[in-house]
């Protein structure tokens, strides 16, 4: 059975005393929940005082990005170990903001989740096509190319850590959700993906999340497709009453 999973993407949001009352109220509110795993990705800086108030907490913590070195001259960076020692579990890699204002290609991607993987941290690996792309019909081809380079050259046990984010580039912000059918469509193509570069069994563990304006009102019809596995989550997590519908939506 795979893992449902719903995880917040803060991105560059709320205060260390922000973070501290979201958490606290959503640790209280999510605490018997135990039918889907719920994960909060805040930024780097305030990690560490969201590990604090999440000690045995149901709620796991992701970061937003990482660096692929673990120490040294690479100013203004943060890799895995710092991440693990500041309670970090997950890691979303690849997110498309990070493709589009900072460069990040399928093959930073690529390193990124090895990084994360020999230090024990999930990656969360964001994919999707923008308008134009989808517009064109080339939706299928980017998201395969991406999905072959980002994920080339992992064993199964190392695949099987792995979550995958499908996030159309048009849908995140915009309020414009994919419909339930369009997302299951291309769940579906990236498990078979998963069947050519592995093998049925691999594919059908790997948690496959949908993101871009998942809310209160949409996360049922997403969550009831066949190969929607959770949400990655943007602006409804910054509010502690949508990303509990949402989490509680999602069980
Ligand atoms: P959104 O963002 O929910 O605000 O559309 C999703 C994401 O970028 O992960």
């Amino acid at each position: 059975m795979r893992k449902t999973v719903i995880a917040g993407n803060w991105k560059l949001n709320n205060t260390s005393k922000e973070a501290i009352e979201l958490v606290t109220l959503l640790k209280r509110d999510l605490l018997d929940i135990t039918e889907v795993d719920i994960v909060v990705c805040p930024v780097s800086t305030v990690l560490a005082d969201v590990r604090d108030v999440l000690t045995e907490s149901n709620i796991k913590i992701g970061a937003q990005n990482l660096f692929w070195e673990d120490k040294g001259a690479f100013t203004g960076e943060i890799s895995a170990p710092l991440l693990k020692d500041a309670g970090a579990e997950y890691v979303i890699i690849g997110h498309s903001e990070r493709r589009q204002y900072f460069g990040e290609t399928n093959e930073t991607v690529n390193k990124k989740i090895k990084a994360a993987l020999v230090h024990g941290l999930s990656p969360i690996v964001c994919v999707g096509e923008n308008l134009e792309q989808r517009e064109t019909d080339k939706a299928f081809d980017v998201i395969e190319t991406q999905c072959r380079e980002s994920l080339a050259g992992f064993t199964a046990a190392e695949m099987k850590k792995i979550i995958i984010a499908y996030e159309p580039i048009w849908a995140i912000g915009t309020g414009k959700t994919a419909s339930p059918d369009q997302a299951q469509e291309i769940h579906q193509f990236i498990r078979g993906l998963l069947v050519e570069m592995h093998d049925q069994e691999l594919a059908d563990s790997i948690t496959i999340q949908y993101g871009g304006s998942v809310k209160p009102e949409n996360i049922k019809d997403l969550i009831a497709q066949k190969d929607i596995d959770g949400a990655l989550v943007g602006g409804a997590s910054l509010k502690r009453d949508s990303f509990v519908a949402i989490v509680t939506g999602a069980c």
